[in-house]
C-alpha cells in the first residue's frame, strides 16, 4: 500500500494524500491580482490529483513584493479574482492554500526573465525595509532599519491578509519565514543586528515569527491548517540554522502551528549549498523527530519511488514539489499508476486512465 497516497489528517482537514504543489511565484500578477495565467496554472495542477496546491508568495503589502508583478493580498477588492481560483481548485477536491509574503530587503526587483536583479529608479524602484540596514548583496538597495511602527505595521498586514485569504476560499495558510524574505532577515543573525527586543538573543530574533504567527492562527477559524516555511539553515556558519530552526519549530508549535515546510538558504548570496536529491530532508526528519510536529520535505523530488520512500522512513509528512510540477502538472496521476495507488482521475479524463 502506497503511503504518498495515504491521506492525513491536519487540524481540521482530510488531504487525500501526501502531495502538496509547493509555492512558486509565476511573476504574472496584474495590478497585483491573479490573472487567466494563475486560473489555468493552478488548475491543471489541482486536475492533475495534488492533495494541497499552496499559491505562490503573496505580499502582504506593497513593498513586499518582490517584484512587481507579484500576487498581493493587501486589499479587499483582489478577493473576487483570488476565488474565481480557488472555487476551481476546490471542484477537484483539491485543497487551495495560500503563501503570504514580504520580502523585506529582497523587494523591489524584477521578474528573472526580465533582468532578475534590483529595479532601477526609472523602472518603479520603491524603498525597503529590514531588520537592519543591511542590503542583501552589493548591488541591492539598502534597506531602512524598521522602526517599531513598522514592525506593528507588518504584523497587521500578515494578519488581514491572512483574515483577506480566508474569506478568498484559502483552505490553508502558509506563512513565509524562509528564504532570505522578511521574517528570516529577522531570525538570521546575518541580518538582524538589532539592539531591541526584535534582536540579539534567539528568543528576540525569533519575536516577529512568531507575533505573526500567533496573530494569524487568533484570527483564523479553528479547523484551518496554518503551516511555516523555514529556512532550515542559512549554510553559512555563525547565520541561522538547524539547531535555532528546531527552537522556533518548537515556539512555532506552541503558538499552533501545524506543520513545518523545512526549505533552507536564500539569506546571503554567496552560501555554498549542496543542492541535490535529499538535501533538506534531514532537516524535516529531525524537526519532526525533535519537536513531534508534522513537516514537509522539499527539494529535487521528482520520481514517485522517492516521494514513497519519503513519507515511509518518516523523514516528513508530506511532501512538497516545486519544479516537477512544472513539467509535470499530472505528475500525482502517473505516480499513482507506478505505485499501484488506486486514486480517482477527473471523470473528464477517464479514458485515458488504463
Ligand atoms: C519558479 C519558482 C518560483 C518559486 N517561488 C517560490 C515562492 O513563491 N515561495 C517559496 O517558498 N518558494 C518558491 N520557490 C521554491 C520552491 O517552492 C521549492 O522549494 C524549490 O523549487 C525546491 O523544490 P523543487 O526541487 O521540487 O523545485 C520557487 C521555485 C521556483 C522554481
Amino acid at each position: 500500500m502506497s503511503q504518498l497516497f495515504s491521506p492525513i489528517r491536519i487540524r481540521g482537514l482530510e488531504f487525500k494524500n501526501r502531495i502538496f504543489v509547493s509555492p512558486m511565484c509565476q511573476y504574472s500578477a496584474r495590478d497585483s491580482q491573479p490573472t487567466d495565467w494563475h486560473l489555468v496554472h493552478y488548475g491543471s495542477r489541482a486536475v492533475g490529483g495534488a492533495a494541497c496546491l499552496i499559491m505562490e508568495a503573496t505580499a502582504v503589502s506593497p513593498e513586499g513584493r518582490i517584484s512587481p508583478d507579484d500576487l498581493g493580498l493587501w486589499s479587499d477588492d483582489f478577493i473576487p479574482a483570488f476565488k474565481r481560483i480557488t472555487d476551481f481548485i476546490k471542484t477537484q477536491n483539491v485543497v487551495p492554500g495560500i503563501q503570504l509574503a514580504h520580502a523585506g530587503r529582497k523587494a523591489s526587483v524584477s521578474a528573472p526573465w526580465k533582468g532578475d536583479g534590483p529595479l532601477k529608479k526609472e523602472e518603479g524602484a520603491w524603498p525597503v525595509i529590514a531588520p537592519s540596514a543591511i542590503p542583501f548583496d552589493r548591488n541591492f538597495p539598502v534597506p531602512r532599519e524598521m522602526s517599531p511602527e513598522d514592525i506593528e505595521f507588518v504584523k497587521r498586514k500578515f494578519i488581514e491578509a491572512a483574515i483577506r485569504g480566508v474569506k478568498a476560499g484559502f483552505e490553508l495558510i502558509e506563512i513565509h519565514q524562509a528564504h532570505g524574505f522578511l521574517v528570516h532577515q529577522f531570525l538570521s543573525p546575518l541580518s538582524n543586528k538589532r539592539i531591541d527586543s526584535y534582536g540579539g538573543s534567539l528568543e528576540n530574533r525569533c519575536r516577529l515569527a512568531l507575533e505573526i504567527t500567533k496573530g494569524i492562527r487568533e484570527n483564523i477559524p479553528d479547523n484551518l491548517p496554518l503551516l511555516v516555511r523555514v529556512s532550515s539553515t542559512d549554510w553559512v556558519e555563525n547565520g541561522w540554522d538547524i539547531e535555532q530552526s528546531v527552537f522556533l519549530a518548537h515556539k512555532l508549535k506552541e503558538v499552533g502551528v501545524d506543520l513545518i515546510d523545512c526549505s533552507s538558504g536564500g539569506n546571503v548570496p554567496n552560501a555554498k549549498i549542496p543542492a541535490g536529491p535529499g538535501y533538506q530532508l534531514p532537516f524535516s526528519e529531525r524537526i519532526k523527530k525533535e519537536v513531534k510536529i508534522l513537516t514537509g520535505g522539499v527539494g529535487f523530488i521528482t520520481s514517485p519511488e522517492q516521494a514513497e520512500t519519503v513519507i515511509r522512513s518518516g523523514q516528513a509528512d508530506i511532501v512538497l514539489l516545486g519544479r516537477e510540477f512544472l513539467r509535470h502538472p499530472y505528475w500525482p496521476l502517473e505516480a499513482a499508476k507506478k505505485l499501484r495507488a488506486e486514486i480517482k482521475w477527473p471523470e473528464q479524463y477517464l479514458r485515458a486512465k488504463n
